[in-house]
């Protein structure tokens, strides 16, 4: 048994050692809002917070994170400001990628609370969305941005 801490909660998974988080967050924990995609720590959909940090899921064995506090979209109150500006945004199309974006995206303000257009335009380069909700994830980043900062 592995002893986690998610979402503000201790919970114990029967997992092996080496299994990637992102397994053990779906189909142990049952928090399906971390998806998969590349498996190769490429495209950003499975991103959780990891002591406030942005991690790639399908890529950090579960053994690794044991000491740390996880968060999921599910974890976030709903007034968070990242949440608040999706919303007022409108962002997600079909919604795949969104979580691991918006775990992105508060990792990023936490190191930029006041970011530049390029300085988002950067954060957002390794984060892929095939339905192409880029322009508006940027717009909501910035919202986030001016929302965190009042
Ligand atoms: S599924 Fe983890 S980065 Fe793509
Ligand atoms: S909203 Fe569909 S993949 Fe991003």
């Amino acid at each position: 048994m592995i002893s986690l801490h998610v979402n503000g909660k201790k919970r114990k998974v029967d997992a092996a050692p080496d299994t990637p988080l992102l397994w053990v967050l779906r189909d142990n924990l049952g928090i399906t809002s971390v998806k998969y995609t590349c498996g190769i720590a490429e495209c950003g959909v499975c991103t959780v917070l990891i002591d406030d940090e942005a991690v790639r899921s399908c890529s950090i064995p579960v053994a690794d994170v044991r000491k740390g506090k996880i968060i999921t979209i599910e974890g976030l109150p709903e007034n968070h400001p990242v949440k608040i500006a999706w919303i007022e945004k409108q962002v997600p199309q079909c919604g795949y990628c969104q979580s691991g974006i918006m775990l992105q995206t508060i990792d990023f303000l936490s190191r930029r609370p006041n970011p530049s257009a390029k300085q988002v335009d950067e954060a957002l380069d390794n984060v892929l969305c095939r339905c192409g909700s880029h322009p508006r994830i940027k717009k909501a980043v910035q919202l986030a941005a001016e929302l965190s900062r009042k």
